[in-house]
């Protein structure tokens, strides 16, 4: 997740670029640049690490003149977080400059493809192949709107893309599929960003760019056009009244909320290049020459520790890997027995956590293989570890956890398949819906959502007297359990606990009365008839259920919230968003700091 911005009119373009950059770092901060023209040379300027370096550069750059460009603000996916990888990227001659939010899928081939023609890279980027690429259609087609569509053309994945050439300053191209791309429409000057805070001090009429369509502008006329056929098509302007800080937020309330709302694309974007959707085989390159482990540790805490509990289940069953799952504020103070021929996964979204650090650090220097999956690139965990992978979800900025845990559950599937299939252990079942299952699962879940969202405004209201809940789940619905009663926990502050639906009558059965609700994950697997009988045990008791079950279960439930259900495991990927929509609903409801609640920090840098 990058943000990009384009501007062309009245004024000198960087600093408008830069203040654009500056409301877009929560996209990305990992790096950032600028690309515009000036006395007939385009002029690439990119620094590593925040927005202030670059800043910091440009101070030196005099006369800063020119009145259109563009920047960027990166979140590495391809290569290191570092200066020759940041963008803008341009092609060979420096006729044309590219930034790009998103993922060439096909990147590795086309990169091939131009190498055999002579074009030498000089970054490790999907973004500079696109760049390449575009620059040769510039030389083969003489335009750049017919160049641009030739090279979107060409390329697999997701993109939003802005470009500007050295012979045609003061104009700015951009096209979308996939990623988030805006235009604003100003009084002598218009705009194209990833979202709309970049501009919103200048404008507030916006265009939004459909999937499949260009953009073109200069400082006093815009068009869009049909990608592919180069047609004009015509667009409304829309007036926005949001703020700067709601715009941030996507319109939503809260970080939280928005983050859960995005989760459908981050499953797309964890899957992109990932798998194979021919053969259902996945593509984890950053795993290439590593053998599957024989033995696997998990070291993780809260949420991603709930993750790795929740991938055990399916790196057991599907790549017959003995996998524990261990708590890594636990584990680093025991005496593990940890050596060579182990493998250690940390799973961590900020990279920065002291406990999952010291767990794998230790594991490390005992000879065990590292490997990291995390969410910030460049963080120590991904530093740190012989390999990494990461999960792609975008920065999360809301304290409570939620689609980095979806994009860690996305990846643990795809680490169960993959050593599933290198093993040549993983069944037959799992191989012909797993795949299939993962893509449809972003389009059942944004419809979802609203409905989602509305039944856990109900049951929050219903339930918000309540000062205690149990949330009970069986197998892969364990772990759930344990992550909803987490997130009520964080961000409401009522108590709640998560406990194995088997274990209830072995202790936690004797706090049942009618005011301590039950909140039960009941899909229709191959354990529901269990967890039937165990909320039949409640019930008896005077205890209230809520119970997230698929329509028509036939369970004796005061509250029965239908989820819809995909493939085996997978359901997981619907139950969890009922979860936390549940936990915000009910903190919003209470009145309570959703996105920074009290005591809490995003990320636990001490012991
Ligand atoms: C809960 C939450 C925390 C983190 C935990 C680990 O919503 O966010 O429980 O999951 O502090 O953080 P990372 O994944 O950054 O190591």
């Amino acid at each position: 997740m990058c943000g990009i911005i384009g501007y062309s009119g009245h004024r000198p373009a960087v600093p408008v670029v830069m203040e654009g950059l500056g409301r877009l770092e929560y996209r990305g901060y990992d790096s950032a640049g600028v690309a515009y023209v000036q006395r007939g040379q385009l002029i690439v300027l990119r620094a590593e690490g925040k927005l202030s370096n670059l800043a910091r550069k440009l101070e030196e750059t005099p006369s800063l003149t020119a009145t259109s460009g563009m920047g960027h603000t990166r979140w590495a996916t391809h290569g290191l977080p570092v200066e020759r990888n940041a963008h803008p990227h341009q092609d060979q001659q420096g006729s044309v400059a590219l930034v790009h939010n998103g993922i060439i899928e096909n990147y590795q081939e086309l990169r091939e493809e131009l190498e055999a023609q002579g074009v030498a890279f000089s970054s490790e980027t999907d973004t500079e192949v696109l760049a390449q690429l575009l620059g040769r259609c510039l030389a083969e087609t003489g335009s750049l709107d017919k160049a641009l569509s030739m090279a979107l053309g060409r390329v697999d994945g997701s993109y939003a893309v802005c470009v500007v050439s050295r012979d045609h300053p003061g104009v700015l191209y951009a096209a979308r599929k996939s990623s988030p791309l805006v235009m604003g429409v100003g009084v002598g000057e218009n705009f194209l960003a990833s979202d709309i805070p970049a501009f919103l001090p200048y404008t507030r009429d916006v265009v939004f760019l459909e999937d499949g369509e260009m953009a073109r502008i200069d400082a006093n006329s815009w068009q869009v056009l049909d990608v592919a056929t180069l047609a004009p098509v015509t667009k409304e302007i829309k007036h926005i009244t949001w703020d700067v800080q709601a715009a941030q937020k996507g319109g939503y309330k809260h970080f939280m909320l928005k983050e859960i709302f995005e989760q459908p694309r981050v499953i797309t974007d964890c899957l992109a290049g990932r798998v194979d959707r021919r053969t259902g085989r996945a593509n984890l390159s950053e795993l290439d020459g590593l053998a599957p482990p024989e033995r696997l540790t998990i070291l993780a805490c809260g949420t991603s520790y709930h993750a790795g509990l929740w991938g055990m289940y399916l790196l057991e069953s599907w790549a017959r890997i003995p996998t524990r799952v261990e708590i890594a504020s636990e584990y680093r103070y025991r005496d593990p027995i940890v050596g060579p021929g182990d493998t250690v996964l940390a799973i961590s979204q900020s990279g920065e956590t002291a406990d999952t650090l010291a767990g794998m650090r230790l594991a490390r220097e005992r000879g065990a293989t590292v490997i990291g999956l995390c969410n910030v690139v460049g963080s120590t965990v991904s530093r740190e570890s012989d390999r990494v992978v990461y999960t792609q979800a975008g920065p999360e900025m809301s304290v409570a956890s939620t689609k980095a845990m979806c994009s860690q559950l996305t990846l643990l599937t795809l680490l169960a398949l993959h050593w599933g299939q290198q093993k040549g252990v993983l069944p037959a079942e799992a191989t012909a819906h797993c795949v299939k299952t993962m893509e449809s699962l972003p389009g059942i879940l944004e419809a979802e959502l609203p409905r989602m969202r509305s039944r856990a405004g109900e049951l929050s209201r219903a339930y918000s007297d309540a000062t205690s809940f149990l949330y009970l789940g069986r197998g892969q619905c364990f772990p759930l359990a344990l992550e909803g009663a987490l997130k009520l926990k964080e961000i409401s502050y009522i108590h709640a606990e998560g406990y194995a639906s088997g274990e209830m009558k072995h202790g936690p059965i004797a706090l049942i009365d009618p005011k301590f609700p039950t909140f039960a994950l009941a899909p229709r697997d191959e354990l529901f008839p269990k967890v039937k009988s165990n909320l039949e045990e409640v019930r008896a008791r005077g205890g209230k259920v809520i119970a997230l079950t698929r329509a028509g279960s036939g369970l004796q439930a005061d509250h029965e919230w239908e989820c819809p259900e995909v493939w085996g495991p997978l359901s997981t990927f619907l139950l969890l968003p009922a979860l936390q929509l549940f936990a915000y609903e009910m903190a919003d409801y209470l009145g309570k700091d959703v996105d920074q609640p009290r005591n809490l920090a995003k990320s636990v840098t001490v012991e």
